[in-house]
C-alpha cells in the first residue's frame, strides 16, 4: 500500500485483523443464515477497545485516530459485514456525536460507557417518508416542563432492537426547517420507545434493522444533544465520518471477495489447467485488485484530512460512493468467477455479493453523495 501507515497504524491493523480471522470469520456464514446478533463478538469487541476507538481515554475510548479505525473496521467487515456495521454505527455517528456535542455530564453518563462497549449505540434519522430528504422527518419533540415528549416512527434503524442506547432527531419547529430538527439521547429502557417490526434483509441479516416507535416518550431535557435546532448539523457530521466507514466495511467486503475468488481460480481445473492461467480471468482478477486499491487510498485520504482537522465532506463521500459501487463490481465478478459455486451458500462469495448491496444506499445513496460532491464542485470549494 502507498499510504505509509505509522508503527502504531499498522500494529492496531494486524491486532483487529489476527481478531477477525479468529473469532469473527469463522461462525459469520451461520450467523447470516439464522439471523443471530453477533452479540458475544461485539462484547470482546468492547472489551478490546474496538467500540470507542476514536474516543480519548478520558472517556474511556482508546484515542486512536481515524486512519486507525477505518483499518479496523475493513478487518471486521472482510470477516462479517453485519458485525462491521455495529461497530460502524456505534463508533462513527453515535460515540463520535455525543463526543462532539454531548455535554460533560451526558460524557460521563453515557459516553463512557458507550466507548467501553458496555452497551451498543444506535442512530434514528430515517422516517418511512423521510430517507434521502431527513427535513421532510414528522417526528416531533415538544417540550413540556424539564422534559420533551417526542412521537413518530423512525425507520430501517440498524441496531434497533439490541442497542441500549439511540441518538433520536425530531422536529422541535416546524417552521424553521434544518434549523428546527434536533437530537436526543434516549437510552433503551425509555418507556414510550417502542422495538417495532424487524426487516427480513438480503444481506447483513445477523444485524437488525427495525421500525422505533415513540408514543408520547418522555425524555428529560437534559438528554437533549447540543442546543434546540442543532439536530441537523450534529447528523450530517455523524455522517460525514460515518460515509468514511462504509468505504471501510465496503473494501473490507471486497478484499475477502477478492481473495476467495483468486484461491478458488487457483483450485479449480478446467480445460487441463487451474482457470487463473486464463488470460480472461487474470485481467478480472487484476480490475478487482486495483478498484480496491484506488478505493483504499481514497479512503485513507477522507480519513487523514479527517484527522488533521481539516474540512472533508466532500472527500468522505468520494470515498464512500467510489468504494461502494466498486465492491458492488468485484462481489459480482467474484461470484462470476465461482461459477455456478458463487451460486450456492458453500462459498462466501453468495454472503459477500449480498452483503455489499447495501453499501450504495445506506448513510447517504450514491445519488445523494453525487449531490454532496456536485455541490462542492459547483460552488468551487476546493477538494484536492
Ligand atoms: N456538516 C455540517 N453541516 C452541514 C453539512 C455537513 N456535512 N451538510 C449540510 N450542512 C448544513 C448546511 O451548512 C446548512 O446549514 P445553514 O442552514 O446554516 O446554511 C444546512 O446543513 C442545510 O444544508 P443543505 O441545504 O445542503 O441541506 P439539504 O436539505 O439540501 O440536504 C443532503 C443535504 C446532503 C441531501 C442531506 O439531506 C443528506 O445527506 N441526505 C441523506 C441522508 C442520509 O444519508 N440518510 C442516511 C440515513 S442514516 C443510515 O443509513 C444509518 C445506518 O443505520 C447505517
Amino acid at each position: 500500500m502507498s499510504y505509509k501507515l505509522t508503527d502504531e497504524q499498522l500494529m492496531i491493523q494486524a491486532m483487529v485483523r489476527e481478531f477477525s480471522r479468529k473469532v469473527v470469520a469463522p461462525e459469520a456464514a451461520e450467523r447470516d443464515q439464522n439471523k443471530e446478533f453477533p452479540a458475544q463478538i461485539l462484547k470482546k469487541m468492547g472489551e478490546l477497545g474496538f467500540m470507542g476507538m476514536m474516543i480519548p481515554a478520558e472517556y474511556g475510548g482508546e484515542g486512536a485516530d481515524t486512519i486507525s479505525y477505518v483499518l479496523a473496521l475493513s478487518e471486521i467487515a472482510y470477516s462479517c459485514a453485519s458485525t462491521a456495521v455495529v461497530m460502524s454505527v456505534h463508533n462513527s455517528i453515535v460515540c463520535e456525536s455525543i463526543y462532539h456535542f454531548g455535554t460533560e455530564d451526558q460524557k460521563q453518563r453515557y459516553l463512557k460507557p458507550l466507548a467501553a462497549g458496555k452497551f451498543i449505540g444506535a442512530f434514528a434519522l430515517t422516517e418511512p417518508h423521510a430517507g434521502s430528504n431527513p427535513v421532510a422527518q414528522t417526528t416531533t419533540a415538544v417540550r413540556d416542563g424539564d422534559s420533551y415528549v417526542i412521537s413518530g416512527v423512525k425507520r430501517f434503524i440498524s441496531t434497533g432492537k439490541n442497542a441500549g442506547l439511540v441518538i433520536v432527531t425530531a422536529k422541535t419547529d416546524e417552521a424553521l426547517r434544518h434549523k428546527g430538527i434536533s437530537a436526543f439521547i434516549i437510552p433503551r429502557k425509555t418507556p414510550g420507545m417502542i422495538v417495532g417490526r424487524t426487516e427480513d434483509k438480503m444481506g447483513l441479516r445477523a444485524s437488525d434493522t427495525t421500525d422505533l416507535i415513540f408514543e408520547d416518550c418522555r425524555v428529560p431535557a437534559e438528554n437533549l444533544l447540543g442546543q434546540e435546532g442543532d439536530g441537523f448539523k450534529i447528523v450530517m457530521k455523524g455522517l460525514d465520518s460515518g460515509r468514511i466507514g462504509i468505504a471501510a466495511q465496503s473494501i473490507g467486503v471486497a478484499q475477502a471477495a477478492l481473495d476467495a475468488a483468486v484461491k478458488y481460480a487457483k483450485e479449480r481445473d478446467q480445460f487441463g489447467q487451474k482457470i487463473c492461467k486464463f488470460q480472461g480471468l487474470r485481467w478480472i482478477i487484476a480490475d478487482m485488485a486495483t478498484e480496491i486499491e484506488a478505493a483504499r487510498q481514497l479512503m485513507l485520504s477522507a480519513a487523514s484530512m479527517k484527522d488533521r482537522g481539516e474540512k472533508y465532506t466532500a472527500q468522505a463521500s468520494m470515498a464512500k460512493l467510489f468504494a461502494s459501487e466498486m465492491v458492488n463490481r468485484v462481489t459480482a465478478k467474484a461470484l462470476q468467477m465461482h461459477g455456478g459455486y458463487g451460486f450456492i451458500k458453500d462459498y462466501p462469495v453468495e454472503r459477500f455479493f449480498r452483503d455489499a448491496r447495501v453499501f450504495t444506499i445506506y448513510e447517504g445513496t450514491s445519488e445523494i453523495q453525487r449531490i454532496v460532491i456536485s455541490d462542492h464542485v459547483l460552488k468551487d470549494k476546493r477538494l484536492s
